[in-house]
């Protein structure tokens, strides 16, 4: 299921990542503005236990999170997000999965990968600004999968109607979480409007 996130401050900040005058320092600040606030949406239907603590006066009935959350970072561009979600998230576990696209068949190639061990007891999010073709995070979705990990929320920033769809097709069991739809792909895989390719802009690699 696909979740388009509104919010006026989300807009404001997508625009200035987009615009090709942001420079590498600011567009890495506003990229984990971005995934910050995300995580109140992304993280909105978290189980929750109840649980009694004592305030100075007294008890309260209350209640805390109930399941690990597990960040999974599709690098590179995907370390943008993780300390925007994870200061909100302070105990979440962290992996890595490393994948570049070929240029030429625009197929994703994995270099890496170092997951938690509790993936089959917690909400797993891949965190990735672009969804392109689809094709890396459906990929690194399976990867989780064969690892255990049954609960996988997909939280990119900016998506083409393509990616979506591969998502939706090969995993849709996934909630996928976007902060903005654009147009279309070009012929190099890249989308349009979009923000040009993510992790040169991030880190300086332009
Ligand atoms: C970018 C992006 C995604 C992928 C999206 O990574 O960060 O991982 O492309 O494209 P897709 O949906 O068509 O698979 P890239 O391959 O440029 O690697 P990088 O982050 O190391 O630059
Ligand atoms: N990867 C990017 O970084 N940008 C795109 O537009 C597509 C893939």
């Amino acid at each position: 299921m696909l979740n388009l996130l509104k919010h006026p401050l989300l807009t404001h900040k997508l625009a200035l990542l987009r615009r090709k005058e942001t420079a590498t320092k600011d567009f890495r600040v506003i990229l984990g503005e971005i995934a910050g606030l995300m995580t109140y949406e992304i993280t909105r239907d978290l189980p929750v236990k109840d649980i009694t603590v004592e305030t100075p006066l007294g008890k309260c009935h209350t209640q805390e999170l109930a399941m690990d959350v597990v960040l999974v970072p599709v690098l590179r561009a995907g370390l943008g997000m993780v300390d925007g979600i994870s200061n909100h998230i302070p105990t979440a576990r962290i992996g890595h999965i490393g994948m570049y696209r070929d240029h030429a068949t625009l197929k994703p190639m994995t270099y890496y990968s170092k997951l938690p061990d509790n993936l089959p007891n917690a909400i797993v999010m891949v965190l990735d600004p672009m969804l392109a073709t689809g094709g890396s995070s459906s990929d690194a979705i399976q990867a989780l999968k064969n690892h255990g990990a049954s609960t996988i929320k997909l939280v990119c920033i900016v998506g083409a109607p393509e990616g979506v769809a591969r998502i939706m097709a090969d995993h849709p069991d996934v909630q996928i979480y976007l902060a903005g739809i654009d147009e279309k792909l070009n012929a190099h895989g890249y989308i349009v409007p979009g923000l040009g390719d993510a992790g040169d802009r991030l880190f300086g690699t332009l």
